[in-house]
């Protein structure tokens, strides 16, 4: 039983975890525990200090020790004396925020919950069960009910919570969290995954301190300057030991996490929709409910947390017959021809990449309307025969007969100025009437929150996927949002514009799904602006980055790598020098790079030299064999590429059997000891090989194979480690493949 209630304690158990939350004789809803399983009730270690100025709730009498502003509240509000962080913030008619909210009732139901019209966690309701507990304001018909799905094996709860007025007066919402939670007085260090365009997700680690400290988008999508992901670990947390918490946001546009350590030493986590850019009325009988949140506690350090991740994520989140099938290797034209291109140049890429053993190609940007550069065009969905004469049917059977796939860019909720879409529909970008827009990428964005403007993209996009044989679709979305108005919502509702866009956004997303089972969303945003666990529920893969760069690379897969599936990373070698750094790596390491995830190639392939060509074929099948290994088995991280001058990492077969660890050394070192690597997810008393590829100048880009004749148990080579060969030159990448002997 994963869910009981007991003396007013509720136990939600996983396999290894354990969450508890009570209900106090004055009927609020305390946290009381999460992590490791106890088999007790942990009440015990609740603690009611006399703290001055932390006022008391009024039917607690003469109990000066009974404050809201110093218990750990399961979901809090304002106006009880609870001067911290609130869940929860609603105005009345009367313009009152208070609430207070004492438990009401509570129902247990076989499955997951799922959001109307939200991406939603599933799972077969064999495996899975939902809490909900319902919670009333003391003194209105408002109430909060807070949904607790249990994904038993992942260690995985998903949260969410859902207001309804049912007082006669319209009520608005102006906060209302996802997820709220307490950890505790232990000392903190968080996780968060911040950036920049081209260099999204890195590892930012800081010690949680007395205060408040916020992570969050306000740009209309979850941005490459903060992902809607965070990981808390107990001081001393590593990867194979302690205590940690994640929680990633099952959504796709602004957010907002707060971290508060309060005046009692205690620390909470909360996520959910921004604040700043969100409120929603609710009339008498009208609900609303907010986005998921996966939610997730390790005992055992940070490797088994992104387990629950990787898993939750590929086998709840992401759906459709992609999701756990093998992928395509592609070609993408991009980086080989940016706008300048016709269907010559198209088809001999694509020949070329036929032959290396590639599956598909890739058309990007510029194909329709008058696209030459980024000035114009996007809005125009049409083909540009004058680029692709005889139109896109006939080049994709040219390239079809070659035994390729095709796939298609598109950027289906921008337009430019200078196309027909703009002059035909002036009133359908978001833009406020009296004031310049703001320009980005010299583009405008369409308003997605107006279900005209989603019908018409629609079936412009249902047109072109039913009349080409297009088997993939790249989903662009190329700038931030600003300049929030609609003509279709009142002035008092304009708030709620950037969640229905979003609405907008996941109900095309859903409907392309819906009717094109066998066309595959690769989402991308400048590369990953918008990587988040809501776009995957659409799209199996996302572009990691606009940065191609190896070296890089290997610190934005890293970071990208806690929360989320390599499965679900795009990744692709391109030219060297590097388009976006101007470094030069080898071909070696770029393909190795490049293989942590969906593989591909972005470069002109008949550019390159003859050896590089044999290179690229070995590449392309090297991945294809391990692709099964590398989407399915068990991920590690082997070290931290900040500290150590390298990057390696691991896909263990979740039956110990084998395993592929890739890295990079940044750079040579004299005189030094040989580096050590220390697999892990192996049997300790079973006996493997180990077959070494390791390049020895940056020159050698097709090393070779070296097998150990001597064979080692899983043990010695988990604790022992194994040697790296010698090396010249910098970024240099290797590969180690143990098999059971
Ligand atoms: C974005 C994408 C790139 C490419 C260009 C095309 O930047 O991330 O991969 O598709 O748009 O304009």
């Amino acid at each position: 039983m994963s869910i009981t209630v007991k003396n007013n304690i509720f136990s939600i158990e996983t396999a290894n975890t354990l969450y508890q939350m009570k209900v106090d004789s004055f009927g609020v809803l305390n946290h009381v525990w999460y992590g490791e399983k106890t088999g007790c009730e942990m009440a015990f270690c609740q603690n009611y200090p006399d703290v001055g100025f932390s006022g008391n709730v009024y039917d607690a009498g003469n109990q000066r020790a009974y404050s809201h502003d110093t218990m750990s509240l399961e979901y809090s509000s304002l106006g009880t004396g609870d001067y911290r962080v609130p869940a929860i913030e609603i105005t009345d008619e009367r313009g009152v925020s208070s609430l207070d909210l004492r438990f009401h009732s509570y129902e247990i139901t076989p499955g997951l919950f799922s959001v109307k019209g939200l991406p939603s966690a599933y799972a077969d309701a064999a495996d899975c069960k939902t809490l909900s507990i319902r919670l009333k304001d003391k003194f209105s018909e408002v109430y909060v009910t807070l949904n607790y799905g249990v994904i038993f094996d992942r260690d995985m709860i998903v949260r969410n919570a859902c207001v309804l007025n049912e007082s006669n007066g319209e009520i608005v919402i102006n906060k209302a969290a996802s997820l709220f939670v307490n950890l505790g007085t232990d000392d903190y260090e968080c996780l968060h995954f911040g950036g920049k365009y081209a260099f999204e997700r890195s590892a930012m680690k800081e010690s949680i301190t007395d205060g408040i400290k916020v992570f969050e988008s306000t740009r209309g999508y979850s941005s490459h300057q903060e992902n809607p992901s965070i990981i808390l670990g107990r001081k001393g947390c590593t990867e194979d030991v302690g205590y940690c918490v994640g929680a990633a946001f099952v959504y796709s546009g602004s957010f907002k996490t707060e971290v508060e350590k309060d005046h009692m030493g205690q620390t909470k986590v909360v996520m959910g929709l921004n604040p700043e850019q969100f409120s929603w009325n609710l009339k008498k009988g009208e609900s609303f409910e907010t986005p998921e949140v996966l939610l997730s506690c390790s005992t055992s350090g940070l490797a088994k947390l992104t387990k629950n991740f990787h898993k939750t994520i590929r086998e709840n989140i992401t759906r459709g017959k992609f999701n756990l099938s093998s992928r395509p290797v592609l070609i993408n034209n991009w980086e080989a021809t940016y706008f300048t291109f016709d269907e010559e140049k198209i088809e001999k890429i694509a020949r070329q990449a036929a032959e290396l053993g590639i599956d598909m190609m890739v058309l990007d940007d510029g194909w329709f309307g008058k696209r030459d550069s980024d000035l114009s065009g996007l809005g125009d969905w049409f083909v540009n025969e004058e680029k692709l004469h005889g139109g896109l049917a006939k080049l994709i059977e040219k390239i079809n007969a070659m035994g390729m796939k095709f796939g298609l860019w598109m950027e289906p909720e921008m337009v430019s100025e200078d196309s027909d879409l703009y002059r035909a529909h002036p009133e359908w970008v978001i833009k406020i009437p009296g004031r310049d827009p703001v320009r980005s990428r010299y583009q405008l964005v369409l308003d997605f929150s107006n279900p005209e403007v989603v019908d018409y993209l629609y079936e412009r996009i249902a047109d072109i996927l039913s009349t080409n044989h297009i088997e993939y679709v790249k989903w662009d979305c190329n700038r931030s949002i600003s300049d929030w108005y609609t003509p279709t919502l009142p002035a008092n509702r304009m708030k709620e514009m950037p969640h229905r866009y979003m609405l907008g956004l996941y109900s095309l997303l859903q409907r392309i799904n819906d009717n094109f089972p066998d066309v595959m969303i690769e989402g991308c945003s400048g590369g990953g602006g918008r990587f988040d666990a809501g776009m995957l529920q659409y799209c199996p893969q996302i572009w990691c980055s606009d940065n191609t760069d190896a070296h890089d690379r290997t610190f934005i897969q890293y970071g990208t790598n806690f929360i989320y599936p390599v499965s679900a990373v795009g990744s692709h070698v391109s030219a060297v020098p590097n388009h976006q750094t101007g470094r030069t790596t080898s071909l070696n390491t770029r393909g190795v790079v490049a293989m942590c995830g969906s593989f591909g190639y972005e470069l002109d392939l008949n550019k390159i030299s003859e050896e590089e060509k044999q290179v690229v074929i070995k590449q392309v099948a090297r991945y294809k064999d391990k692709q099964p290994l590398i989407y399915g088995g068990d991920y590690y991280r082997l070290n931290d590429p900040y500290e150590s001058g390298m990057a390696a990492w691991e896909y263990a077969a979740t039956d110990g059997t084998s395993a592929l660890i890739q890295g990079v050394i940044y750079r040579a070192e004299v005189t030094s000891l040989k580096k050590r690597i220390f697999p892990k997810g192996l049997v300790e008393d079973r006996c493997y090989r180990v077959t070494k590829r390791m390049a020895t100048s940056p020159e050698d880009i097709a090393p070779e194979s070296v097998t150990d004749e001597q064979s080692y148990t899983g043990k010695a080579l988990m604790t022992g480690g194994i040697l790296l060969d010698n090396y010249k030159g910098d970024d240099v990448a290797f590969e180690l493949e143990i098999k059971l002997k």
